[in-house]
This record gives structure tokens, C-alpha cells and sequence, in this order.
């Protein structure tokens, strides 16, 4: 009989699996029976913003946590498709950095080409799922949001890529009841217009916190304060932006901080980052995880330990994103059709363990973009995935960290080299601080105004800075 696959949810992750098992059969092999299920009208997970917050239409929890004038953090070099490259899709080269438009545009150009919207259920959501010991089957239970009609369907594998980075941490600090202005959480947060002349409280310190921050700094605000738990982000921050440790507790707008200053704020943003969560599945095939390189009980990262039938994509903490997607899901597909043979459980748990350990031990974050490189390398040398330099996409995280700790408000107009065509990254035509408008359009066919005569470094791809 053949295989049935369920997949759940279409964003970069699910679209990697339908994509890896499209790959093999224009290959000549055999695919199994196919169905993807997702919650949103639309596929691309978070690059699928929306301007919603809170219930989307249908009453379901809102998925995205993008905004507006969101643009890539990272180097697109490192996230590129080995087999769909920036190149191929824009036809010619484009900047480092793009806005999220023109990412969102990029991913569903590769899964347009493939064909591969067909095994789409859209405005569909799972809701439940229960495994049969005996057959070995799991029932998935959806709802049609259109219609509220409920289904059950059978699968012998079944893939979990709703992502995590959409159910907020809502940390609790004292007095924060009483406070006067807008209190909201990164997942709500859709655009910092609105934070021109006030005075911003960030809390948390991670990548939230720090774009959230700079977007508030772009569009005027008076001041930003992140306040962190663990450690400063330590960046050579605008003058108007300093970091304190964690808020102790609020009087009114004061927020009180754990080194004894203060400071009146008229809005705070919880950028406390977010919880795994997954409500259609029973306790026993949950993953209970904090944002970390290497969840436990997944072996290679996708394989859940107690029941190998079931898959989990893209629950890592992420350097890479959707070229690691990739490496899992091809690595998921051949575990599925067995061209991959699992070891035993122990030899599994085994293989865990070395990736925890090492985990445990990592010193900086150069450390941990080696570890995730090491990650992929071993999931793409088990599989047909077109190979990649790795060493030299990590490198490329490594300079981008630097760019940041050199120029927080800068590195996205840095330009970089894609170890995939050797093209390098085009400048682009506004710096990324001036830069108001984030549109597609805009990106790929201004300047008419705006356009920056300034100094730009250029990192060439052997590393030296040029000035243009
Ligand atoms: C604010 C923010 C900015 C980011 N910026 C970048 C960036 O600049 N560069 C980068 O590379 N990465 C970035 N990321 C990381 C991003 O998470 C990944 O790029 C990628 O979107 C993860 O893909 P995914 O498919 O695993 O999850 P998601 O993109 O979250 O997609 C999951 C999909 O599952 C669907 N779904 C969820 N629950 C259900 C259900 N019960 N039933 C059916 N469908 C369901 C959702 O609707 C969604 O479509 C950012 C993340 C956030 C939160
Ligand atoms: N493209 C972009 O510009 C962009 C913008 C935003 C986000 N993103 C992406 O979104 C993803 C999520 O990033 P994130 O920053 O939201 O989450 P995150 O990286 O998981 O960071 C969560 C932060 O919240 C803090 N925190 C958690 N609980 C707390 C508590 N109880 N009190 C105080 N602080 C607490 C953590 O502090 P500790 O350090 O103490 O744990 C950490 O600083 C990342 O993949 C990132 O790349 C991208």
C-alpha cells in the first residue's frame, strides 16, 4: 500500500518537506500519498504576515509575529536554497538583507516552480491527533475553518511543522497592571510608527529585542531602555538607547530596575520570545523544549524518540533557517521511505546525547554557528540534498555577528557572497535607516528619492571591506 504522509502546516518548513518529496520523484521514485494542512489562507508560516493581532478571522490564534518594515536579520547568503538559488529567482543579484516581501516573494517562487501546491489543504487546521500502537497508524483530526466541518485522516508518517515562534512568553513583573500606556508583546507588535517621540521599555535581550529596539530608534522614538535577564546585548547602541538589568517591579509608568535606577516609559514591549506549543497533539508526542540549538528527544533534530513514525521540522533555534529545513526534511523523507535506516533506540539516544553535550558546552555564539553548520552537514550527507560550503556560509555568520558588534544600525548594508553561485550581493539602493519604504516594489525597482550617496563598506567574498 502506499505510504500516506501528513503534513502539518505550510510554512518554510512543511514547504520543504512537500518540495524534498517532489525532488524525488522527478528523481523517478515513488512518492507516497501526500496531505499538507494549513491553518492560513496562504503558505510561508511567518513570512505570511498579516496586520491582525490576538484572533484572526476564523477565531484561531494569529500565527505570524512579523511587522511591518521587518527586513531579513540575517545574510540571505546563509539561508539560500542550494536548489533555487537567489539568481535564479531574481534574475539577477539583490542586496543582503532584503525586506520580508521579497523573502516571502523568494520561498514561494521555489515551491511554485515544484508544483507542489496541490497537496494543500488551506483553512484548515489540525486539531487533534491519536497514534494506534497496533496498526501503526495515527488519525489526524482537521477543521475546514471555512465551513467548521471536522475530518479524520489516517497517516503512517506524519510531519509536525507548525514552527515556535508564535505563542509569546508572558512573563508576569509586579505593578505592571497599574501601568498607564501600551503594554503588548513582540508577537503583537506590527510596526513602531506609532513609537515616534515616546519613550520605549524593552524587555528581554535576544533578536526580538533588538530589532523591535532599532525599528523604534528609526521611526523617532525618544528613548529605548531594553532591560535584560541573563546579559546586555552589549551593542554600540544610539545615543538615546541604553541597557539595564530586569525590571524589579512598576509604580505607575516607572519602571524600577534591579540596579536601583529608574526610568518613566510610555509603552513597554515584552520581548520575551516564545513557547512550543502544540495543541493538536497528546501529551506523549509533545515536544517540551526552550528556544535551543538542539531540542532533545529528536534524533538528528527531526525523528521523535519514542515514536519514529512522527517528525518534527524546523524546532531549533535557528542560524540557518530554510536551507536546514531542507536538510531535515530530505532527511525526514528517506527515514519515511526507508532509503534511511534508523539505528536502535539506544544508538539513537546515543547520538542525542553527543549533540547535548556539545550543546551544553558551547562558548559564543561563533561556537554555536559551527555547531548548527556541523548540524546540517551531517543531515545533508546523509541525503541527496544538493552540498553546500558550510564552512564558508559559517564564516559568513561569524562576519555578520562582527558587522553587528561594529555597527548595529549598519550591517544590513553590508554585501555578501553566495557560496551557491558565487554571485555577490548587489548594494542596495537606500540604506537600511533610511529606508521607509519595504515594499517589493520599492526594493526591487527604486530609487526615485531616497537614495544614499554615502559611504558603504562592502564585505567582497574573500572577507576584505571595500568602500564603494
Ligand atoms: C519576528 C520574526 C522574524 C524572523 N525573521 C527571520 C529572518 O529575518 N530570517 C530568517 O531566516 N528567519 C527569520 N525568522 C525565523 C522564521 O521562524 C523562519 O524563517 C521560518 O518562518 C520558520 O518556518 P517554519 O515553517 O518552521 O514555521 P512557521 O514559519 O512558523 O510556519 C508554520 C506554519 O504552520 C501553520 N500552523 C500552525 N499551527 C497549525 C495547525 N494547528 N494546523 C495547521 N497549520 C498550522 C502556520 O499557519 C504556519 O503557516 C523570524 C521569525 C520571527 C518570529
Ligand atoms: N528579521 C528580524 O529582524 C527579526 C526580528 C525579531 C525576531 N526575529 C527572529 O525571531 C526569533 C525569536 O527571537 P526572540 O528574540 O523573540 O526570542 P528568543 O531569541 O528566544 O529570546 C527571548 C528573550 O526573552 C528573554 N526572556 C524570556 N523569558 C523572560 C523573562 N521571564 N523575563 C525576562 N526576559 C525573559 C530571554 O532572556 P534570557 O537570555 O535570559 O533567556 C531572551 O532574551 C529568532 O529566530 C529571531 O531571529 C527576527
Amino acid at each position: 500500500m502506499t505510504l500516506r504522509v501528513g503534513i502539518i502546516g505550510a510554512g518554510p518548513s512543511g514547504m520543504a518537506q512537500l518540495r524534498a518529496f517532489e525532488s524525488a520523484r522527478r528523481n523517478g521514485a515513488d512518492i507516497p500519498e501526500i496531505t499538507c494542512f494549513e491553518k492560513q489562507s496562504d503558505w510561508g508560516g511567518q513570512w505570511n504576515s498579516s496586520w491582525r493581532t490576538g484572533l484572526d478571522q476564523h477565531g484561531e490564534p494569529v500565527h505570524s509575529s512579523m511587522y511591518r518594515h521587518l527586513w531579513s536579520n540575517g545574510p540571505k547568503e546563509c539561508l539560500e536554497f542550494t536548489d533555487y538559488s537567489f539568481d535564479e529567482h531574481f534574475g539577477r543579484p539583490i542586496s543582503s538583507f532584503p525586506p520580508r516581501e521579497v523573502l516571502f516573494d523568494y520561498i514561494k517562487g521555489r515551491a511554485e516552480k515544484s508544483d507542489v501546491r496541490k497537496y494543500v489543504q488551506f483553512n484548515t487546521v489540525a486539531r487533534h491527533t491519536s497514534y494506534d500502537e497496533d496498526t501503526q497508524e495515527f488519525t489526524l483530526t482537521v477543521e475546514d475553518l471555512a465551513t467548521g466541518t471536522t475530518t479524520d485522516h489516517i497517516f503512517d508518517k506524519l510531519v509536525v511543522a507548525t514552527g515556535h515562534f508564535s505563542t509569546p512568553t508572558v512573563p508576569e513583573f509586579k505593578g505592571i497592571n497599574s501601568f498607564p500606556g501600551e503594554v503588548l508583546h513582540a508577537h503583537d507588535f506590527r510596526g513602531a510608527e506609532r513609537f515616534g517621540g515616546k519613550n520605549l521599555l524593552m524587555i528581554g535581550s535576544s533578536y526580538s529585542a533588538e530589532d523591535i529596539g532599532m525599528q523604534a530608534h528609526k521611526m523617532g522614538a525618544r528613548s529605548i531602555t531594553f532591560s535584560y535577564r541573563s546579559a546586555p546585548m552589549g551593542f554600540d547602541w544610539p545615543e538615546n538607547t541604553v541597557e539595564r538589568p530586569l525590571v524589579t517591579h512598576f509604580e505607575g509608568s516607572t519602571a524600577h530596575f534591579a540596579d536601583g535606577t529608574r526610568g518613566e516609559f510610555d509603552a513597554v514591549v515584552l520581548c520575551t520570545g516564545y513557547q512550543h506549543k502544540y495543541p493538536f497533539l497528546p501529551s506523549e508526542m509533545s515536544l517540551k523544549s526552550n528556544n535551543v540549538l538542539y531540542p532533545g528527544n529528536l534524533y538528528k533534530g527531526v525523528v521523535w524518540q519514542q515514536n519514529t513514525n512522527l517528525f518534527y521540522l524546523g524546532a531549533q533555534d535557528q542560524y540557518y533557517t530554510f536551507n536546514m529545513f531542507d536538510g531535515q526534511a530530505w532527511f525526514a523523507r528517506d527515514v519515511m521511505t526507508g532509503e534511511i535506516e534508523l539505528p536502535s533506540l539506544e544508538a539513537r539516544d546515543a547520538d542525542i546525547q553527543r549533540w547535548l553535550e556539545r550543546q551544553a558546552a558551547l562558548p559564543d555564539h561563533n561556537a554555536e554557528a559551527d555547531f548548527q553548520s556541523d548540524y546540517l552537514r551531517e543531515l545533508i550527507e546523509a541525503t541527496d540534498y544538493p552540498p553546500f560550503d558550510l564552512d564558508a556560509v559559517s564564516q559568513l555568520l561569524k562576519d555578520w555577528m562582527g558587522h553587528k558588534e561594529s555597527d548595529i544600525l549598519g550591517y544590513r548594508d553590508m554585501v555578501h557572497r553566495s557560496v551557491v553561485t558565487g554571485t555577490l550581493a548587489s548594494r542596495h539602493h537606500t540604506r537600511w535607516l533610511n529606508a521607509m519604504d519595504d515594499s517589493l516594489e520599492r526594493y526591487l525597482n527604486g530609487p526615485s528619492q531616497d537614495v544614499d550617496t554615502g559611504t558603504l563598506a562592502t564585505l567582497t567574498g574573500d572577507g576584505t571591506v571595500a568602500s564603494n
